[in-house]
């Protein structure tokens, strides 16, 4: 594989919801030929793109490099396409490997087993040619092998990430529930906050909001600091490339003058959120706050609140009510002037915050459907606050 200044075809894979986000990214870093699927979006570029979007892409789970694209509607077929491939000139004895499926095809009912053959057709071709096959290694692989089949369209890619891109490495202490960063990273970009304003997140927990926040505020990449990255094991890989790259994001880092404030009911969770942004080395940029959101006293302009509050799964219906209106009526009183967006799966609770939602959006927090709705807290027109919502 030469590829460092060939152009490949990449997939990028997402959540719902974020994929105009990824595009724009990805147009941001000059990516071509950019174009938004479900989950993913294709784009074309070298190795040094590759290795950029890795380390920068805030809202990208994994970057796959297909290699083989075959139509395929039974395990045998399968098996035959990609037995074809010369698997003993990428991969060597010494390497290993693991293969990873998503299939969505009535033609392949268990994913696992597609995996299997795939995995078999692999091993059997380079023990063909070289006469001993590498090993499985589920931890610690050399190379990633990815198989997506879709009906009986196959598509089998070399993962260029390893671990989700999600795993930043800041996420020392956990509490309940917490964003996956790529998430939180997409909220922020869908809300249009532009990083020159103060930022509020009411109910913190373990800080994922914030982290995310400071860390796109000041232009720092989501991933500089990951140790390993799966193209790092492919032969084409170019160490001074990845070097100089990483230098460029240190130099487009910027400086962040606002304020970013982190605020949660539990001590737990701001002692996890202020453990989470040192490892993030960000913890300069936020301040912590623990206190019931209703008590919340600030005294700066205006910006943005992005908060994420409980769903209610262990309250009675009548207190996860309660709680909502209190957020409708802590905005309303506290929070002339801002904009403010509430991530929620409950949308009966979301009603009752009482507010004209200005924009409503819909994304997945794991494998709930949620709400991401925004309320422009206008100053005066007690008429348009009020209004409720539908
Ligand atoms: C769904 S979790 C937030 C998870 C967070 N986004 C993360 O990524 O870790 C909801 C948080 O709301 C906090 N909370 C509940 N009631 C609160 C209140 N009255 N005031 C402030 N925070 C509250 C909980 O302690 C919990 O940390």
């Amino acid at each position: 594989m030469n590829s460092m200044n060939t152009t490949q075809k990449y997939v990028a894979k997402t959540l719902f919801g974020l994929e105009d986000v990824l595009a724009e990214e990805l147009a941001g870093l000059e990516a071509d030929n950019i174009s938004v699927s479900k989950r993913a979006v294709y784009f074309e570029g070298d190795e040094e793109l590759l290795y950029l979007a890795n380390l920068s892409l805030r809202t990208c789970l994994r970057i796959l490099k297909p290699i083989k694209i075959f139509k395929a509607a039974n395990p045998e077929i399968l098996y035959k396409n990609v037995v074809k491939y010369n698997w003993h000139e990428l991969i060597s004895n010494d390497d290993t490997l693991v293969i990873d499926s998503v299939v969505n095809s009535e033609f392949f009912k268990h994913s696992k087993y597609a995996a299997l053959k795939v995995k078999d057709a692999i091993l059997d071709e380079i023990r063909k040619a070289k006469g001993k096959r590498p090993n499985i290694d589920i931890e610690n692989p050399t190379y990633r092998i990815n198989v997506h089949i879709e009906k009986n369209n196959c598509t089998i890619s070399l993962d260029s990430s390893g671990e989700s891109l999600h795993k930043r490495g800041y996420r020392i202490m956990s509490e309940k529930a917490p964003l996956n960063e790529v998430l939180a990273a997409g909220m922020i970009q869908l809300s249009g906050w532009d990083g020159n304003s103060n930022f509020i997140d009411l109910m913190c927990g373990s800080g994922t909001l914030v982290i995310e926040a400071a860390l796109f505020a000041n232009n720092i990449a989501p991933n500089l600091n990951r140790k390993h990255f799966g193209f790092m094991n492919w032969s084409s890989f170019d160490e001074n490339v990845f070097k100089k790259v990483k230098q460029k994001l240190f130099t487009e880092q910027k400086k962040f003058n606002k304020k970013i404030i982190a605020n949660d009911i539990s001590k737990s969770a701001i002692k996890s959120a202020q453990a989470n942004a040192e490892k993030a080395e960000v913890n300069k940029f936020i301040s912590f706050n623990n206190d019931d959101f209703v008590n919340f006293q600030y005294d700066l302009e205006p910006g943005i609140v992005i908060t994420n509050p409980p769903y209610g799964e262990r309250l009675k219906h009548i207190d996860i009510i309660q709680f909502y209106k209190k957020i409708g009526d802590t905005l309303k009183k506290q929070f002339t002037g801002f904009d403010v967006w509430i991530l929620s799966a409950n949308k009966e609770a979301l009603k009752q915050i009482g507010l004209r939602t200005s924009r409503k959006l819909m994304l997945y927090n794991g494998a709930l459907e949620c709400k991401f709705h925004k309320y422009e807290m206008y100053k005066g027109s007690k008429k348009a606050k009020f209004k409720s919502d539908k």
